[in-house]
């Protein structure tokens, strides 16, 4: 029978491993940069969109090798979001992934760079890994900067600063999640599919089922600071009550932010029955994403 635990655990040391030998060594100089960048990057992240890229890749049938420097890269990506996030300027954290977050161990400076590193450095490693056919060879870059970009992270985390405070609407939380957060899962599960080849079919489902689990998996954010303790998730909780965010919680309350999420996994799901590859592990983290506790 197929283990979640198991296999969370065995991709993780191979996304583990690609990160540390593709990432430069902290004595670079200025060894405070190199620093920095390592210190968020091996922070103990639970690494989910890359191990999500690379299962999409086995799903549509293709080899999970080919998915693996995309998946470091959508990784240091998704790290520099978290320094970024956690600035005094914008949520002002001073935890993350269990540590002090990396303006409050180097500095606001450093950790702007830091953040700045890692995403042209992301874009370094799609930019040496080629699509195969029939897709363009840039597709991959093309499709981390779409997630990224103004219209993707970047607008999601401009709209959602911009609604603190501000009334709860339903149409408003939606746009900031499907931006900030589902838009680079998204990504990650089409740049995996791309990477094992998918068919037009297969890359439509998996499209469906990696924005409906990145939704989900946002509104489980969004239930788990509310919800739950910094111990357990090496961040701060209560937050986005603090901050007055506007969130699934603000506007739905609990029961409606977790119908919701259930919902969208339930949909997710669906699509994976159109898939012919094995789809046991992309199963299993759908579930796993309203069912975890960090
Ligand atoms: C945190 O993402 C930011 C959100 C989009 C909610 P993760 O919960 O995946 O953070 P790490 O990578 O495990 O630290
Ligand atoms: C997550 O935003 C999205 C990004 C960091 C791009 P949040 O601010 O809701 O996530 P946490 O709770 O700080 O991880
Ligand atoms: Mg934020
Ligand atoms: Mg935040």
């Amino acid at each position: 029978m197929f283990n979640l635990e198991e296999y969370l655990h065995d991709t993780q040391q191979v996304v583990e491993r690609s990160l540390d030998f593709h990432l430069p060594p902290k004595t670079e100089r200025p060894v405070s940069l190199h620093e920095a960048m390592r210190y968020s990057v091996f922070a103990g992240g639970k690494r989910l969109r890359p191990i999500l890229c690379l299962a999409a890749a086995e799903a549509v049938g293709g080899s999970a090798d080919a998915a693996l420097l995309p998946a470091a890269a959508i990784e240091i990506l998704h790290t520099y979001t978290l320094i970024h996030d956690d600035l005094p300027a914008m949520d002002d954290d001073k935890l993350r992934r269990g540590k002090p977050t990396c303006h409050i161990a180097f500095g606001e400076a450093a950790a702007i760079l830091a953040g700045d590193a890692l995403l042209t450095m992301a874009f370094q490693w799609m930019a040496e890994c080629s699509a195969p056919k029939p897709y363009l060879p840039n597709q991959f870059s093309m499709e981390l900067a779409e997630a990224a970009g103004n219209r993707g992270v970047i607008a999601g985390q401009a709209a959602d600063l911009e609604a603190e405070g501000k009334d709860p609407s339903a149409g408003l939380v939606e746009f900031i999640h499907l931006h900030k957060t589902a838009a680079l899962i998204r990504a990650a599960v089409r740049i995996g599919a791309i990477a094992g080849g998918a068919k037009e079919q297969d890359l439509n489902a998996l499209t469906i089922y990696g924005c409906d689990i990145g939704l989900a998996f946002q509104i489980s954010d969004d239930i788990l600071n509310a919800t739950s303790s910094a111990e357990v998730l090496g961040k701060a909780s209560g937050s986005d009550a603090a901050r007055k965010k506007m969130t699934y919680v603000s506007v739905h309350g609990i029961e409606g932010a977790e119908q919701k999420a259930k919902d969208l996994i339930d949909r997710a799901v669906d699509e994976l029955g159109k898939l012919r590859g094995n789809i046991e592990p992309l199963e299993a983290i759908a579930r796993y994403v309203v069912e975890r506790k960090k």
